[in-house]
């Protein structure tokens, strides 16, 4: 089981043809683009945590019923200089690595020894950010890289830090209606401050594109929020927005940034400078903010003007939630997850209704399944009205890995297409329409022979 975690992955850069049974609908035409960790060793080194494996990008593009997949490694940066020295060079979350000190290349790392702000990782493993025209790969340092959706190839590496003042940042951007990204980064002991910057980056600007000129050149900071900490500043994941505000919990795990800094000489992780604070408060009881009548959770504002939040626990086990996002900041119904029966193996994917409080799951035998993700049917009316992709890898190395198609209404399986090349366990990622791109269809169509495959749909219902 171990292997299917750890074991390095071989890159497929030319796109191979799957094997499609059932139907897939003809409406839907794009690119599948996800990210996820592929290498955990380099030459002698290994990586101590699952999370600091290079990048691998892997794509399913589907187009007239058929479907073929690539993979790629993002040549970061960090993939260059591990490759190059053999071994593990750069820092990741969960490794602290050692340059090798008579390389010049490397010089940057022994600024640890006199700066507070170590120099971060570009190995973005996470997510895949779409700005304006272009597509991203993102990690949680300051910076990210820009990637061609269609080849997987690797493009410039961009730092946050040129265009606001952020030493970290989500790979949890946010989009608002008209396209523009929305995210938050901390500046860390920035003019004797750290804060959370909210900050936005436009859509397109036609004129810009004309002249060749990033969106990322009109970055916006819309607030910034001051840290209760100097040094210990909260980690976050993400945040929430609604329609008309920015929804972010100072949360009390927190970094700490001494810790951090001295974390190179000391032989240890960032991880290792990351601890969760309990704050045992007693809420006044106030009035409570929430008035949905669906859910039990609180919002008790207190005298001192603050907010005590009580969550209601909804299911447990479960990762890599996903909405229709037509819906995001507005009130929405269905939450489509992965489900760990045992961590961190994702075993079943789960369509929740927070109204009904009961779920749909698909699963099968011997099958691990990635963050299912939702696209609409085109005109879609009902906010369960579309498909769920999800990427199956199994433990049986008899049984080929394959993409998921399953109608998001009744959770039953439209299709799969299996591949007959290796494919690793994902994070995040997207589904870029072909109407995305300026230059449309780019694989020949073929008729969908193949009948339906079994499937296993449990149906649910529990009270949180
Ligand atoms: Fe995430």
């Amino acid at each position: 089981m171990d292997v299917l975690f750890s074991r390095d992955k071989k890159e497929q850069p030319e796109p191979v043809k799957a094997r499609v049974t059932g139907k897939i609908p003809t409406w839907l035409q794009g690119i599948l683009l996800r990210n996820g960790p592929g290498m955990h060793t380099v030459g002698e080194t290994r990586y101590n945590h699952w999370f600091d494996g290079l990048a691998l990008l892997h794509s399913f593009t589907i187009r007239d019923g058929e479907v073929y997949y690539r993979s790629k490694y993002l040549r970061s940066d960090t993939y260059n200089a591990n490759i190059e020295a053999n071994r593990i060079v750069v820092s990741e979350f969960g490794t602290m690595a050692y340059p090798d000190p008579c390389k010049n290349i490397f010089s940057k790392a022994f600024s640890y020894l006199s700066h507070t702000i170590p120099e971060f990782t570009d190995n973005c493993l996470i997510n895949i950010m779409k700005c304006g025209e272009d597509f991203y790969a993102t990690t949680e340092t300051n910076y990210f890289r820009k990637i061609n959706p269609q080849t997987l190839e690797t493009l410039e590496k961009v730092d946050y830090r040129k265009y606001v003042a952020v030493n970290l940042a989500t790979a949890h951007p946010h989009y608002d209606a008209a396209g523009n990204v929305l995210n938050i980064g901390t500046a860390i002991v920035d003019k004797g401050k750290t804060k959370y910057v909210l900050f936005k980056i436009p859509a397109t600007v036609p004129e810009d594109r004309m002249k060749g000129k990033s969106p990322l050149k009109r970055t916006e900071v819309l607030c910034s929020i001051a840290s209760r900490s100097l040094l210990s500043p909260s980690y976050y994941h993400s945040f929430g927005i609604t329609e008309n505000y920015i929804v972010f919990l100072e949360q009390p795990f927190n970094m700490d940034i001494l810790k951090m800094a001295t974390a190179y000489i000391r032989g240890t992780s960032w991880a290792s400078c990351l601890a969760f604070h309990k704050e045992e408060k007693n809420a006044e009881v106030g009035s409570n903010l929430i008035k949905l009548a669906s859910t039990t959770a609180r919002a008790l504002k207190e005298n001192d003007d603050q907010v005590y939040c009580q969550p209601e626990m909804l299911y447990e086990g479960v990762e890599l939630p996903r909405i229709n996002y037509a819906h995001n900041g507005k009130r929405y119904r269905y939450v489509f997850a992965a489900k760990v029966e045992w961590s961190p193996i994702p075993t079943k994917i789960l369509k929740y209704d927070i109204l009904t409080k009961s779920s749909l799951q698909w699963e099968e035998d011997d099958c691990w399944l990635a963050e299912p993700l939702f696209v609409p049917t085109p005109g879609a009316e009902d906010e369960d009205d579309g498909i769920i992709l999800s990427v199956v890898i199994s433990s049986d190395p008899q049984k080929p890995p394959f993409l998921l198609i399953l109608d998001a209404k009744s959770f039953t399986e439209q299709a799969r297409a299996y591949v007959d090349v290796e494919v690793h366990l994902d994070l995040h990622g997207l589904f870029i329409p072909d109407t995305d791109f300026d230059s449309g269809k780019q694989a020949p169509s073929q008729e969908v022979q193949d009948s339906a495959s079994d499937c296993h749909v449990v149906s649910e219902t529990r009270r949180a």
